[in-house]
């Protein structure tokens, strides 16, 4: 039987794992295009594709018998190359951030409607095995309501490259906030959405351009380049059922290591899901929690629970869910109206700061 087929748009970092991920179901990657023809070559050797795009759209005009595409492109390009994608009919797998904002988002998630297509995004955090076994406990009522929640992506020296589209604010939408919004997605998630009411935020960037802060992955530097956008943030959220969520994010701030976590307390239990990365992202020192925090017989009871290491974080497994998903098979871990909430939370987070008042969500 002839393999379902898959195109991927942008061949930059994060395009291995849509690659591997659709390998692994089953799926046969078809195309990829880049306006880089050097790098869209190097991924088509590497995975064997057959054939290769400099033009986006050329590729879909091209490969008409394509059921799914993932865009992994840079953030500025998500909202015009998804409708594009929708309105030829394929079943689109988008990277995060879902667009550069909420009224981006929104357009998006009305041409997946219209063309009546899946469009799904790359929450890869909620793919990951402890974020999984987390949400049996939420959805099972072992946690009761999540009153508040705290989610931090928070790095000392981790700002991706000097002048490239991450650290422009036109062509990313922001710095931390926007492009580590991971852990803010996955409070949510565990809250299961609640409808945010109010936000009040502050911003920092007294690291912006200073290369001592620069992190060991990301994209080459500019010359030339500019960077306009926030180095960390600090925010405050409170939601229409009376939640609150705290959220710290940070590619350049004085601390001590680089953390990625989410804290619930609920009426039942609490809960944790942390990892801390070592010196230079994976090494032995680094570490993964996963934990439950309850009251049982009188007693203060803490339950570490024990999943498959997935140092990947979930990028594989979510492009493997987004293929489940389309096929009937499973679940999908996120739907897309989710996507706009969290934008409109984002876009919030950075009128506040620079209104310096809280701002209400309507
Ligand atoms: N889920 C995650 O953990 C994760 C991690 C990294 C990046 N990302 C997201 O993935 C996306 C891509 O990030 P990246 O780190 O791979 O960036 P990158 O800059 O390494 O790759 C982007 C690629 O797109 C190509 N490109 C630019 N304009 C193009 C166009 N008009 N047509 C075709 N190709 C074009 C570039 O040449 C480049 O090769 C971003 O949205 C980013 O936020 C997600």
């Amino acid at each position: 039987m002839e393999k379902t087929k898959a195109i991927v748009g942008g061949a930059g970092s994060i395009t291995n794992y849509h690659i591997q991920g659709y390998i692994t179901a089953g799926v046969e990657v078809a195309g990829i295009a880049d306006i880089d023809v050097k790098r869209a070559e190097e991924k088509a050797k590497q995975y064997g594709i057959k054939n290769i795009y400099t033009s986006f759209e050329e590729m879909l005009e091209k490969e008409k018998s394509a059921f799914y595409v993932s865009i992994c492109l840079p953030n500025y390009l998500h909202c015009e190359a998804v409708i594009k994608a929708l309105k030829s009919g394929i079943n689109v797998f988008c990277e995060k951030p879902p667009a550069l904002n909420a009224e981006e988002t929104e357009r998006m998630v009305k041409a997946a409607k219209d063309a009546k297509k899946i469009l799904m995004f790359d929450f890869n955090n909620r793919a990951r095995p402890e974020a999984q076994a987390l949400m049996k406990y939420i959805k099972n009522g072992d946690i009761g309501k999540i009153n508040s929640a705290q989610a931090l992506w928070i790095r000392r020296c981790g700002i991706p490259g000097f002048g490239g589209w991450f650290t422009q604010k036109t062509l990313s939408g922001g710095g931390p906030v926007i492009d580590l919004l991971h852990m803010i997605d996955l409070a949510l998630y565990f809250m299961q959405f609640p409808e945010p009411e109010w936000v009040l935020s502050g911003v920092f960037n007294d690291f912006s351009g200073n290369p001592e802060f620069k992190g060991p992955w990301g994209i080459p530097d500019v010359k030339g380049g500019k960077m306009d956008v926030e180095t960390s943030a600090h925010s405050f959220i409170r939601f229409k059922t009376g939640q609150i969520l705290f959220t710290r994010n940070s590619w350049a701030e004085m601390n001590k290591r680089e953390e990625v976590s989410v804290t619930f307390q609920g009426t039942k239990a609490g809960g944790m899901i942390r990892r801390m990365f070592g010196r230079d992202g994976i090494d032995e020192t680094a570490i993964d929690d996963c934990e439950i925090y309850t009251m049982e017989y009188g007693r203060p009871v803490n339950r570490k629970i024990i999943t498959e290491p997935d140092e990947k974080m979930g990028r594989e497994r979510a492009v493997i869910n987004f293929v489940r998903s389309v096929k009937g098979e499973e679940e999908p871990y996120s739907k897309p109206e989710e996507a706009i909430i969290l934008m409109k939370i984002i876009d919030a987070i950075y009128i506040s700061a620079e209104k310096k008042e809280p701002i209400r969500i309507y």
